[in-house]
């Protein structure tokens, strides 16, 4: 089936670049992006037409990193640290979904929030239970978000009795969760939840499922100081937190990395060289006060860098809030830095909250010709009314900054138009 999106039409093919076409015509054969056009060709003409007149049609978001069953207690636990927030807040919230009736009645509610907020593609912490996972899986599909969730595995310094496997439940779990995974859109991704949470069994059990299944790996890295020397402790062979994961094989091509806010030069070179992708998440550093990322200095040093609202850590789950956030951290960290480093601009920040994280899933560059069409349409009518008229590339900036749910038209996830407002 041929379809026409009409509009405004802003994509970010690289860093720092924006490519706009103004009264554009997108083409779509069965979703699928066939070109993008100043006038429709003749031979085009039959296709059904999708006229969003005066609006924008931006890339849809992609969240590379939150947890699910943190939703409940989004805008929690704010004062803490992060291992007293995980302990206080977070494990006893984790614990509640080994009920799958409220992890039904929850994760329908986040996925439909996701998907009216332009988050198209995720790669998700479940917890750790198996059943809930699945039915996190069956939600989203639903609701039209796509990506990768990872039920949790976490063996040790969990909470004892409510949220904690054996070594052997956990891998265990994980095979039955692996062989249940049938969705079109979703895929599974192994998920320790991080090196603390996990032994050196279950490590090296997980590095041979890895292999077996041929799957990717996420966690987090060196997200805060006193989290690092306890991993430190832990693993007193290993010098940097990056080998603890690399010493069983989880250190590879697309390994997702939440954080790494305090990674030194060995570990962003180690990150680069094996096409790592490192998840900033702003919010979330700022929040539970890890730290303020040097992100200009990893993208500087070929790190791939995408971003993450990491709730409930972030307490933002829009990942337009996510963007706005990390530029406002990166003019922090220019600050910190005595001016040296230039903060990350607009057009920056809307392509790591975009085309860096759909790249992951085998995306091209912005709306690439071959790509299932992720795209938003934003109706920036409602916004205060100028003084003066705007150009596009001005009225896209304000609505990266102002833009809320209502603003968000129309939502197309892999290529078919999920949300219609
Ligand atoms: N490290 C281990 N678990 C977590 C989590 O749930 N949130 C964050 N921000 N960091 C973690
Ligand atoms: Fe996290």
């Amino acid at each position: 089936m041929k379809e026409i999106l009409k509009g405004h039409i802003i994509h970010a093919p690289a860093l720092g670049e924006l490519n706009i076409t103004e009264n554009g015509y997108m083409v779509l054969e069965d979703g699928v992006i066939a070109g993008i056009y100043d006038q429709l060709p003749a031979e085009h003409g039959d296709g059904v037409l999708h006229d969003y007149g005066d609006k924008l049609i931006l890339q849809s978001f992609a969240d590379m990193h939150l947890h699910a069953p943190q939703y409940p207690m989004l805008g929690m636990g704010m004062d803490l640290p992060l291992l007293d927030w995980l302990s206080t807040y977070t494990f006893p919230t984790e614990a509640r979904f080994a009920d799958p009736v409220y992890a039904r009645e929850i994760y329908a509610r986040l996925a439909r929030e996701l998907i009216t907020n332009g988050t198209t593609r995720v790669c998700m912490f479940s917890s750790l239970h198996t059943d809930a996972t699945l039915v996190l899986m069956e939600e989203l599909e639903k609701a039209g978000v796509t990506g990768y969730v990872g039920k949790v595995n976490m063996d040790r310094n969990g909470a004892e009795g409510i949220l904690q496997e054996t070594t052997a439940e956990s891998v265990a779990e994980t095979e039955r969760w692996l062989a249940a995974c049938h969705f079109k859109d979703l895929k599974p991704i192994l998920t320790p939840r991080f090196t603390p949470s996990c032994t050196n069994e279950l490590m090296a059990e997980l590095g041979k499922l890895k292999e077996k299944y041929g799957l990717y790996v996420q966690s987090h890295l060196s997200e805060s100081h006193a989290e690092i020397a306890w991993v430190r402790e832990l693993h007193p062979d290993c010098e940097r937190y990056w080998e603890t994961y690399d010493k069983y094989g989880l250190w590879d091509d697309h390994t997702v990395m939440a954080h790494c806010v305090h990674s030194d030069a060995v570990e962003r070179r180690a990150m680069a060289e094996h096409n790592v992708l490192a998840v900033h998440c702003g919010d979330s550093n700022i929040n539970i006060s890890s730290g303020v990322c040097p992100v200009r200095q990893l993208l500087n040093e070929g790190v791939w860098v995408a971003l993450g609202s990491d709730i409930a850590g972030g307490a933002q789950l829009p990942m337009y809030r996510v963007i706005t956030t990390t530029i406002r951290a990166s003019k922090v960290r220019q600050i910190m830095d005595n001016w040296q480093t230039p903060f990350l601009t607009v057009p920056e920040g809307y392509y790591l909250g975009t085309t860096a994280g759909h790249k992951y899933f085998g995306a091209g560059d912005g709306f690439s010709t071959g790509d299932a069409l992720h795209a938003i349409v934003v109706d920036d009518s409602t916004f205060p009314t100028p003084a003066r008229p705007l150009t596009v590339n001005e009225r896209f900036e304000r609505a990266i900054y102002l833009m809320e749910q209502r603003n968000i038209a129309a939502v197309w996830s892999a290529g078919r138009c999920v949300v219609q407002q």
